[in-house]
């Protein structure tokens, strides 16, 4: 984690399905409202991590699925695999730590004998982690027989229980906890420990995320039985860990409020009455946010079609400054306002949406900012994206946009409508 030269002000660590991602939210809401907060306000001096049970197989295709944002950390396979960066280049070190007193053959072979255990897909076998579905009735005898046995087998191993179906096997060593307290280790010997550490969580798998020291803890309001109930027994009396009243990503906004860690008004928490471009002295960062929901609030028709909006626009950019289309067409930005006030209300009454992500914006004059970030537009299914590299220039209160390029990210299909 080269990119931050000191300890992060806020790392959340926080589980996927169910926690940051809403499955029986459609439009997505809470979720986009946690992109823009971080986007906003956290990107440049804190770290995100993703812990999840899914394989980097079914990691992946959640990301296509759902409008999720780039973790600094990725943590997969309950604890078992750590990733860093973008490109998710892996930790071996951690694969040292796990390969001990940890056998896959004997577990397959010890748990093929428990007719009550179902195996999950091949994706989800993994070298330190071995899953299978059984009945809530049947789990808690499995799980005390199978640790007796794999004990006198020399193994040294760990059994959760989540989702009430879910049972994975991992090494003693492993975990969402154990994976936490080892990245935490690092920070210490890297001296860039972060100030504070959220943990974010829906089910049994999340439970020792909690128990890690320091850390604050949110279980978001749909969590799991097996959590709440091993928050009863074991943590009740922490008043560092909050059952949130709100569902997945809007509880752990909830618990950043609750805690005091740092801003918690999303800029897609403004209210609707407040329609006018925002010119307030805000971080680059934030101005990118605020321009781009802005730019989809406007196709959406939930902004007017007015003559003021289009002056304002024209206000903040450079009318001679070039904007780069992804298709290699390039305009003035006086231009691009033109082909911007055509476009109002196109995608009204639809599920369109803009997210931007991984904002990183670097002070290159006493006024000026190139900042850089991945801008994603969804429509339904369809989903388009370029990564932006912008010139801003502060001018007294308000940023001007000077320069805007445009290239299609390698993931992204190539459609017409991204502008
Ligand atoms: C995810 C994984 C699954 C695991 C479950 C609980 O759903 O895909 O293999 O059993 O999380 O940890
Ligand atoms: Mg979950």
């Amino acid at each position: 984690m080269d990119r931050l030269q000191s300890s992060a002000r806020l790392m959340i660590v926080s589980d996927l399905d169910h926690t940051m991602v809403d499955h029986h939210d459609e439009e997505n809401s809470s979720l986009l409202r946690f992109n823009a907060l971080w986007e906003a306000h956290y990107r440049h001096d804190s770290l995100l991590v993703f812990s999840t049970g899914r394989s980097p197989t079914l990691y992946k295709q959640l990301r296509k699925e759902k409008p999720m944002i780039t973790p600094d950390i990725t943590i997969m396979s309950v604890g078992t695999e750590i990733t860093y960066g973008k490109s998710m280049v892996p930790d071996d070190g951690w694969v040292q730590v796990l390969n001990q007193k940890w056998d896959k053959d004997i577990v397959i072979e010890e748990t093929s004998k428990f007719p009550e255990l179902t195996r999950q897909a091949e994706t989800e076998q993994r070298p330190h982690k071995v899953s299978f579905y059984v009945k809530k009735d049947k789990a808690q005898q499995v799980t005390e027989s199978l640790s007796k046995i794999l004990e006198e087998r020399g193994l040294d191993v760990k059994i959760i229980y989540s989702g009430g179906v879910d049972l994975d096997i991992l090494p003693k060593g492993a975990g969402k906890g154990q994976a936490l307290a080892y990245l935490h280790k690092k920070f210490v010997t890297e001296g860039k420990l972060p100030v504070n550490t959220l943990v974010c969580g829906d089910s049994g798998n999340d439970a020792e995320l909690f128990s890690i020291p320091g850390v604050y803890g949110v279980m978001v309001s749909n969590a799991q039985e097996e959590l709440l109930q091993w928050y009863a027994e074991n943590a009740k009396d922490n008043p560092k860990i909050l059952h949130a009243s709100e569902r997945c990503a809007s509880g752990i906004i909830q618990a950043i409020g609750h805690f005091n860690l740092g801003p918690n008004q999303s800029p897609r928490d403004s209210p609707d009455d407040e329609q006018e471009p925002d010119f307030e002295n805000v971080s680059p960062s934030h101005e990118i946010v605020n321009f781009v929901l802005l730019s989809e609030k406007w196709r959406r028709a939930e902004v007017e079609n007015s003559e003021m909006f289009i002056a304002a626009l024209k206000a903040v950019t450079l009318p001679s400054g070039f904007y780069i289309h992804p298709s290699g067409t390039e305009h003035n930005l006086k231009e691009y306002v033109n082909i911007l006030r055509k476009v109002h209300g196109n995608k009204q009454g639809t599920q369109f949406r803009i997210w931007v992500d991984s904002v990183l914006a670097e002070q290159v004059g006493s006024d000026t900012w190139l900042v850089k970030f991945d801008k994603w537009e969804s429509s339904g299914e369809e989903r388009q994206g370029c990564v932006v590299t912008a010139i801003l220039r502060k001018d007294s209160n308000w940023y001007t946009w000077m320069h805007v390029h445009q290239t299609w990210l390698e993931q992204s299909g190539h459609g017409e409508w991204i502008i």
